[in-house]
């Protein structure tokens, strides 16, 4: 499914999606999705009109308390060896790579994406957030605190790219919702970065 988030925005946006996931057998399991839970999970969902903000996908016939006691009940009835999750993907916000891209396009990819900036901007080789960027993270934050008060199960674990701009939006969006008080440390992963610029 993370095919089908890149679907919904190839722009380099933050967004915030679940995704209702049924693991079987394997190392890391088998995924496949679970179907009626959110509309980024249905073929006929159209992307072009798809907004993560109205309650991050969720389909209009369920509550959050509602789809938390469904995902417990399909565990609780699981066969064994299959187990369900529910997965939150997270983009990064803009970052400098991502504002010189706009700004300079094919050139950035052919010529300027070589260099570390252009002594105005500095993009390489482990760029920032911009402030839009930062924006957007503390902008899905709000949204997020918001939704907690209508039931939404608020992530268990955090797994992040060890980049800057990843683990910046992991921080501007669950600093004081999670991380500060300590319900959870999150992981840096080598093997979820994207390549470094330069
Ligand atoms: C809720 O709506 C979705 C999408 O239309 C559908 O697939 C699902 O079966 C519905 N669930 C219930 C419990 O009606
Ligand atoms: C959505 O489309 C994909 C690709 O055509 C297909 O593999 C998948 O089974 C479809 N999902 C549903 C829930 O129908
Ligand atoms: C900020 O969040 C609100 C509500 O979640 C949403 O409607 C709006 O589009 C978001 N703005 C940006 C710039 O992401
Ligand atoms: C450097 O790139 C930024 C876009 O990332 C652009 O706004 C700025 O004008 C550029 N500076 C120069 C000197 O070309
Ligand atoms: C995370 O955000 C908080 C609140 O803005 C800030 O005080 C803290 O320094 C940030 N942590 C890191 C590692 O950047």
């Amino acid at each position: 499914m993370m095919v089908s988030i890149s679907a919904i925005t190839p722009i380099l946006s933050l967004v915030t999606s679940a995704l209702a996931y049924k693991a079987t057998q394997g190392h890391y399991g088998t995924y496949s999705i679970v179907p009626g839970f959110f509309k980024q999970s249905d073929n006929n969902t159209d992307v072009k009109t798809f907004d993560y903000h109205d309650n991050l996908g969720l389909n209009d016939n369920l509550t959050w308390p509602e789809f938390k006691q469904q995902i417990l009940d399909l565990n609780e009835n699981a066969e064994p060896g299959v187990e369900y999750k529910v997965i939150y993907f997270g983009r990064h916000g803009q970052a400098w790579h991502n504002a010189a891209n706009d700004f300079y396009g094919e050139a950035f990819w052919c010529y300027y994406g070589l260099f570390a900036g252009n002594g105005t901007v500095t993009w390489g080789p482990d760029p920032e957030l911009t402030p839009k960027g930062i924006a957007s993270a503390k902008n899905n934050s709000v949204l997020i605190k918001s939704l907690i008060p209508e039931g939404f199960p608020l992530p268990q674990s955090f797994y992040s790219s060890p980049l800057t701009r990843a683990a910046d939006t992991l921080n501007y969006t669950w600093f004081d919702l999670v991380l500060e008080p300590g319900y959870v440390s999150p992981m840096f992963k080598e093997s979820l970065r994207e390549w470094i610029v330069r």
